[in-house]
């Protein structure tokens, strides 16, 4: 198969390292300090104490680059914020009918790639993997646990071929799905956890997980994300190395004193050790937030079916604004209650 990746950091690299390894032709569109590491050494990625450096693959840093090679499959591995720029730059270029891949998080990235690249058949896919760059052209496979999830996105896109594909390149439990929405919001109810609260309190998971007000506060809005799911008609699907449908039942019926120890273990040891995914975004100053996609997602939801969400509105609103430098982030860095205060929930 002859894949071209598009916003290799560290799933796309993942992913491509992994088609490589297997004997797949890849194409790699990545930043250029990326392009240069893997030029002049190859794509580093590091797992069980060893690190493995795979020079058969090509690395380019735009999409105007590969022009004229004819691909099977296109993967989207950007963040979900930069997939409307990826993929009008992919439909400037030929090859804009190709079967499309959005290995992304968060709800509402096929929608987007579905304006610029309204004939490209679509798939959705989640990963649940967790990879860490440790340097340009070097990744890190933090744990083992997980897989991929792939489902058809429009009419006509086929699944069957790849989950095939993938099960061949040591992927982990690869599985497919009916519908692509409920595999989306499933992995949005995982993401959710641990993520925005502590990035806008600037405090590692396991600190905001001992303390049980904000505990409530991340139930909460877990609970908003559910009941939007349920009037959307979407149930929770399992994941690949991730049972959602036991985690939501968790969450909305068993008493707090049983949850909050196991919650506790469960995300601490899914991450690998690693602060979340919006945490990141925010120390890069990048300006831009997945947040939008996730606690954003399920507010902008709620909103269009008058459903209330006010956990998730006030989740997105508060990092929203810390990120595009209307809050000041010093003001909840530490201070829980100036965060329990903002979602109405005062001392
Ligand atoms: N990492 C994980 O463990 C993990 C696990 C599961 C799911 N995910 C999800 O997978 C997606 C990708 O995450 P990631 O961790 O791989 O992010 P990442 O490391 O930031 O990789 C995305 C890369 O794409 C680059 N990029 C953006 N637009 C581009 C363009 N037009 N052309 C070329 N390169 C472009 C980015 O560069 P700049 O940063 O310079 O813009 C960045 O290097 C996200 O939705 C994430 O939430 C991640």
């Amino acid at each position: 198969m002859r894949v071209l990746i598009v916003g290799a950091g560290a799933i796309g690299s993942f992913f491509g390292h992994r088609l490589a390894s297997a004997g797949h032709a890849v194409t790699l569109v990545c930043r250029a300090p990326w392009v240069k590491a893997i030029q002049s050494q190859g794509l580093g990625l590091e797992e069980k104490n060893r690190v493995l450096f795979q020079t058969n693959l090509t690395a380019v840093p735009n999409v105007a680059d590969v022009t004229g090679n004819a691909f099977d499959l296109l993967v989207c591995t950007t963040k979900v914020y930069d997939t409307a720029q990826a993929m009008h730059q992919v439909a400037r270029s030929a090859i804009g009918r190709v079967p499309l891949l959005l290995l992304q998080n968060g709800v509402g990235g096929e929608e987007i790639a579905a304006g610029a690249l309204p004939q490209a058949p679509r798939l959705a896919g989640v990963i649940t993997l967790p990879v860490k760059v440790l340097s340009p052209g070097l990744i890190r496979l933090a744990a083992t646990r997980g897989g991929i999830g792939l489902a058809a996105a429009s009419p006509g896109a086929q699944v069957d071929d790849l989950v095939a594909t993938l099960r061949q390149a040591d992927f982990g439990e690869i599985r497919s799905y009916v519908d692509y929405r409920a595999m989306r919001w499933s992995k949005l109810l995982l993401n959710m956890l641990g993520n925005a609260v502590p990035t806008i309190l600037d405090t590692p998971p396991d600190k905001i997980y001992g303390q049980r007000r904000l505990f409530d506060l991340e139930q909460a809005a877990f609970c908003e994300a559910l009941a939007v799911m349920r009037a959307l008609g979407l149930k929770s699907v399992r994941l690949p190395g991730y049972p959602v449908p036991l985690l939501a039942w968790g969450m909305s019926r068993l008493p707090a004193t049983v949850l909050h120890p196991l919650f506790r273990r469960f995300i601490v040891g899914g991450r690998g050790g690693k602060m979340p995914s919006l945490h990141l975004d925010l120390i890069k100053g990048k300006q831009k937030s997945e947040v939008d996609f996730l606690n954003g997602a399920v507010a902008g939801h709620a909103r269009r079916i008058q459903l209330g969400a006010p956990m998730n509105h006030a989740l997105h609103s508060t990092l929203q604004a810390i990120v595009s430098g209307d809050l000041p982030w010093a003001e909840f860095q530490g201070q829980p209650q100036k965060l329990l205060a903002r979602v109405g929930w005062p001392a």
